[in-house]
């Protein structure tokens, strides 16, 4: 077989100068990417969600955003991350004052990031693999999304017609380092941070069981912004995958890598192998303005904004 690529790239959040807040940097990182992944040649690009710093709000982000992707000499294909729509389900407050309950995903946000960038979850062959990505962050919600989504992974998927390789996109990853560990309490000051970073149980194992009765092979996620060592349980290989915007967590594991960039994936007769395409230049762009993290809307002040309209 001929070898050929396909790209992953995930949380870009370049974020707008029309907004309540900017921060230079995200937007230069975003624009040495683009014109990296321009240079690429590819048959496609998956793109693992927060592709909007505040899409959430601003229909400008996605629309740039959109158009910033359709320019790329190749299809993409993607999903929303949390600051595209909302973040994944709380059922009660956690620990840091963010009012956690009030950032649920709505099904507004959803349907909006669907208008733009397309409807999901989605699943396709392409030569010999089959792309699958959705959202997981509804687990728990008790939208009709969250419906769609057991649905598709539990009787759609398992029904599709097998390719030789199957890759699952998602944005959350669904755990932090064991696929067994319990959830992490979003009430506890020292666990808040790895509650956001994954999925709760029992939504952790049923779409992990999901996974392997359609035989996913790799599972490739972001919202972290640290590429981690692939780890594989039963089988699945799980990619960590580095940020555009900017590095986060980047001492929490030994193994883990706060370098910018993206992934190149080449499916050759000896299977999918990766490559990590570093960013060639990380901005150290001063001037942002506004709160960073997710701000209640009295935090929103748009006469700082470097653009008006
Ligand atoms: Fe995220």
């Amino acid at each position: 077989m001929k070898p050929w690529t396909f790209i992953h790239t995930c949380d870009m959040q370049p974020g707008s100068p029309r907004s309540f807040r900017f921060n230079p940097r995200f937007m230069e990182n975003w624009q040495t990417a683009r014109k990296q992944l321009a240079e690429m040649a590819a048959d496609l690009m998956l793109v693992g969600g927060d592709l909007t710093r505040d899409g959430s709000i601003h229909d400008f982000e996605l629309e740039t955003i959109k158009a910033e992707l359709d320019a790329l000499p190749y299809p993409y294909h993607a999903i929303p991350g949390n600051m595209d729509t909302g973040n994944k389900h709380a059922s009660v407050d956690g620990a840091t004052g963010r009012e956690d309950t009030r950032l649920n995903v709505t099904a507004e946000q959803l349907n909006r990031f669907a208008r733009f960038l397309g409807e999901f979850p989605w699943s396709f062959v392409h030569k010999d693999v089959r792309f699958s990505g959705f959202y997981a962050a509804v687990a728990g919600s008790g939208l009709s999304h969250e419906t769609r989504m057991w649905d598709w992974l539990e009787n759609e998927l398992p029904t599709a017609s097998r390719a030789k390789h199957h890759v699952m996109m998602m944005h959350y990853p669904l755990f932090i380092d064991d696929i067994n560990e319990p959830t992490s309490d979003l009430t506890d000051p020292d666990e808040y941070i790895a509650w956001y970073f994954s999925i709760d149980q029992p939504h952790r194992s049923r779409i992990f069981d999901a996974f392997k009765s359609t035989g996913v092979e790799m599972v490739v996620s972001g919202h972290i912004h640290c590429r981690r060592a692939v780890q594989e349980i039963d089988g699945i290989r799980f990619f960590k995958c580095a940020g555009i915007a900017m590095p986060q967590w980047a001492t929490k594991w030994e193994d883990g890598h706060p370098r910018l960039g993206f992934y190149r994936f080449d499916v050759t007769a000896n299977g999918i192998i990766d490559t990590f395409i570093p960013l060639t230049f990380e901005s150290q762009a001063e001037g942002a303005y506004g709160p960073g993290g997710h701000p209640k809307p009295e935090q929103r002040d748009y006469a700082m904004a470097w653009e008006k309209g």
